[in-house]
């Protein structure tokens, strides 16, 4: 019998953690068959890079930088002349696109009209990329199916058939868009992206609970957050963060809201994702910083090492298997240690 087995890459934040690039890094081992996006649309950027260059892309899963084939899933919604400009430009960039990148023919297209419609928006502060109401027309029974396109014909794939009649192994990596705090259900309501940015959110996409092998939750060592409501404190030293971080929207260039790391609501996050596997991007820009500071039930708790602040990470979610990565590039092989841990 042949096996099927998926890992999951979700992000714990509100977005923006470096999910993309724990995708290019996780897609290095050559273990994958498929890399599969499993919610949002263009409101996405991931950021990646990729032999010394810098790639965003919005729609297309990372496995075209491997050849691995790369599949837009049911769960997810394509501007379609979006995606063809995604296409053009990771060919015009040296990557082949050809015979690797799908879309599941039950997604759904965002229309010109909803991208006019989102452009109306004041109060979310969306990204104007037509997501809402392509996920509210879905909902509605409303909406526009890829299926029913015939210039997305050469790329339409059925899920079905791709995931549960092939004979061939399948070790699939779902990357997941947005994160658990934008999550539709989940999320600071109505603060919130229309999609489900959850564990079970990929699942959502044709994929049997017993197939799940791995659920790689992604954390920034502080957070940010782009939208209307009131995130970031009032301090001088959040708008340093903001620099040092480069945190400003891979697609929209708006400025990202800054705060520290709510440890409390990462465990929250943790616990619902089922997540084993924790990577915590942007140590190297705390330590720029030079301030070590999380939250915890909104108290401040500040630490006088790296060590100390990644002590107490790992203290309060004992049964993950945590990563701090440092760097744009990647992360160590071994899972952080404390008794091992150099200071
Ligand atoms: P929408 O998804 O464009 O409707 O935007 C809803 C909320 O989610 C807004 O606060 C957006 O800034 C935020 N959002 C959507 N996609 C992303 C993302 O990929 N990263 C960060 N924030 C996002
Ligand atoms: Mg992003």
């Amino acid at each position: 019998m042949s096996q099927f087995k998926v890992d999951v890459i979700v992000g714990l934040q509100s977005g923006d953690e470096g999910k993309g690039k724990i995708t290019h890094h996780l897609l290095k081992s050559g273990k994958y068959t498929h890399c599969v996006r499993y919610n949002g649309g263009g409101n996405a950027g991931h950021t990646i890079y990729h032999n010394g260059k810098k790639f965003v892309t919005h729609y297309i899963p990372a496995g075209v930088f491997f050849g691995i084939k790369s599949i837009i899933g049911p769960g997810c919604v394509v501007n379609i002349s979006k995606f063809f400009q995604e296409i053009r430009y990771l060919n015009n960039n040296g990557i082949k696109t050809d015979g690797l990148v799908y879309i599941a023919d039950n997604a759904h297209i965002t229309m010109d009209s909803h991208v006019k419609e989102d452009l109306k928006d004041e109060e979310i502060g969306t990204t104007k990329t037509g997501n809402g109401p392509t996920y509210r027309d879905k909902y509605y029974r409303k909406g526009y199916r890829v299926q029913q396109f015939d210039i997305l014909y050469p790329y339409a794939i059925d899920f079905y058939e791709e995931f549960h009649e092939r004979k061939q192994d399948i070790h699939a990596l779902f990357e997941g868009a947005q994160g658990f705090e934008l999550d539709i259900d989940w999320g600071d309501y109505p603060y919130v992206t229309s999609s489900h940015c959850t564990t079970a959110g990929a699942l959502l996409n044709g994929i049997p609970p017993q197939a799940l092998d791995r659920v790689w939750g992604v954390a920034k060592a502080y957070e940010t957050y782009v939208g209307t409501k009131e995130f970031e404190p009032k301090e001088e030293v959040f708008s340093t963060l903001r620099d040092l971080g480069s945190e400003y929207g891979a697609t929209t260039g708006r400025p990202r809201q800054c705060n520290w790391m709510d440890i409390n609501r990462l465990k929250r996050a943790v616990n619902i994702n089922g997540v084993q596997s924790l990577v915590i991007n942007k140590m190297d820009i705390l330590r720029e910083l030079g301030q070590w500071t999380l939250r915890n039930d909104n108290v401040t708790v500040s630490f006088t090492s790296e060590k100390d602040f990644k002590d107490y990470i790992v203290d309060q979610l004992p049964n993950v298997e945590i990563y701090f990565s440092g760097s744009p590039h990647g992360f160590s092989s071994t899972a952080y240690n404390k008794n091992k841990a150099v200071a």
